[in-house]
């Protein structure tokens, strides 16, 4: 991305609002520049190094076993780091999913994800929307940051091409104890598509897409920061019916995960 492009937000081309349309999620291959990656990375690091000071529910431990595999996020980050909302990487956030949604789109919730070296456990398959309020019909899009390079070793995401146009799928917690739910049963492997990206890029996805990212088996922290937006949810005739969902998160701000 050179200066002058940072200037004005990013604009998705034709070809890739139909590619997401067809798909269900974008690669994106810069959101932002290197400078004001290292600037996030280093808000993140200090926010996961944070001890206590979180109001309540914005530290969630995700995974099944988090003494062993710990995955930690937290929520409204910018609680705590506004900054991390006051650059080019937010702008540009923004302006894809206002592009992506319509000029309704508002943010519905951001967090940020750390997998630790080596010991960073994965995100089994889920739906993002399987998080959300069963009363209501939802319109939204995650998108999802880089904080250095995301690739296989260090467990980047994983989509299920075109799943967004089917339902949300029974799921269950992880655990008991958890905060972080997978899809029952196994998804289909044959339209997985492994979103490897380098620092500052970034993926695309919609609340319904199948998505999930492999353990953290390198050397280095995994970091992700992810901005959420959606249209206001619509209240349906016939809620769903989630028997999965904790009863806390049918609170107006759960996380996205
Ligand atoms: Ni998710």
């Amino acid at each position: 991305m050179t200066a002058r492009e940072a200037n004005s937000p990013l604009r998705l081309t034709d070809a890739q609002v139909e590619e997401y349309r067809k798909d269900g999620f974008l690669r994106v291959a810069a959101i932002t520049d290197d400078a004001e990656i290292e600037i996030l990375r280093t808000l993140v690091d200090d926010l996961f190094r944070r001890d206590g000071s979180f109001a309540a529910g914005d530290r969630l431990e995700l995974g099944a076993d988090a003494a062993r595999e710990p995955l930690t996020q937290v929520v409204n980050p910018e609680r705590y780091a506004p900054r991390l909302v006051q650059g080019p990487a937010y702008r540009n956030a923004r302006a894809i999913a206002r592009q992506l949604l319509g000029d309704g789109s508002i943010p519905t919730g951001h967090h940020v994800i750390l997998k630790p070296a080596r010991v960073g456990g994965g995100t089994p398959w889920h739906q993002d929307e399987a998080y959300w309020d069963p009363r209501y019909a939802h319109r939204a899009v995650s998108i999802w940051i880089a904080l250095q390079p995301a690739t296989r070793e260090n467990g980047c995401m994983q989509f299920l091409r075109g799943s967004h146009r089917g339902a949300v799928l029974p799921h269950e917690l992880v655990s008991p104890a958890a905060h972080g739910l997978r899809l029952c049963g196994a998804a289909p492997a044959s339209m997985e598509f492994l979103c490897e990206l380098p620092a500052a890029g970034a993926s695309v996805h919609d609340g319904r897409t199948v998505h999930g990212a492999g353990a953290n088996s390198s050397g280095q922290p995994r970091r992700a920061l992810v901005f959420g937006f959606g249209l206001a949810p619509v209240l349906l005739d016939t809620p769903n019916n989630y028997p999965w969902q904790r009863p806390e998160w049918s609170a107006p701000a759960n996380p996205g995960n």
